[in-house]
């Protein structure tokens, strides 16, 4: 069951810039907020942009290869502090990997919902910074684009492709091992 709903999620392009309800996004920030984090300590920082001149300015921020992102009518912005979050031993900073968490549960929620849920980095983190008044100490660490499935017609013709082609992955034997590492 949650398999599917895993399967079902794809970081795709086309999407319709219909406003998404209040009670959606509240729900998708939400499952964010749910997120397991080291100790706790709940690291994450979402900014929902929703409002249309907030919106220009985000999209100012957009890599050229990003265009297609312009649509969404929704972009929430997820940013963390290394400081607000356990740091161990042999470079285990966790607060990027807590926000990952939370970015997933995001992802799922939204996709549950029947939305496009589309995690990006291909943005100018200065501009972002700048339009939405991030304090500098926080690190932008990516914009989750939202939005309906719309039409493919303003992509680039590698991203129309890309929108029915089949998941890439590395085969299994070669990212997962079982009780020494190169073991399948
Ligand atoms: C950290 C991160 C950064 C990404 N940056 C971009 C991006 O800038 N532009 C883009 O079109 N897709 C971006 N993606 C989406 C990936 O290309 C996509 O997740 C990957 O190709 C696997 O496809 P799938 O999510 O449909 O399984 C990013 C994904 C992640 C997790």
């Amino acid at each position: 069951m949650i398999l599917s709903a895993i399967t079902s999620r794809r970081a795709a392009r086309a999407l319709a810039p219909d406003p998404i309800p209040e009670e959606d996004i509240e729900e998708i920030v939400l499952a964010g907020t749910l997120a397991p984090s080291c100790y706790n300590n709940q690291p994450w920082r979402i900014i929902a942009v929703t409002e249309a001149t907030m919106l220009e300015n985000v999209r100012e921020a957009l890599a050229p290869g990003n265009a297609w992102a312009k649509k969404a009518p929704l972009i929430l912005v997820l940013a963390t502090r290394p400081c607000d979050d356990c740091r161990l031993d042999e470079g285990r900073d966790y607060a990027h990997f807590d926000l990952g968490l939370c970015a997933m549960n995001i992802m799922l929620q939204a996709t549950h919902l029947g939305y496009v849920a589309h995690p990006i980095a291909g943005f100018t983190p200065k501009k972002v910074r700048q339009k939405l008044s991030i304090p500098l100490d926080y690190d932008i660490v990516t914009l989750i684009i939202i939005g309906k499935k719309g039409t493919p017609d303003n992509l680039e013709p590698w991203q129309q492709a890309a929108e029915t082609a089949p998941r890439e992955r590395k085969p299994i034997s070669e990212v997962v091992f079982y009780n020494t590492w190169g073991k399948n």
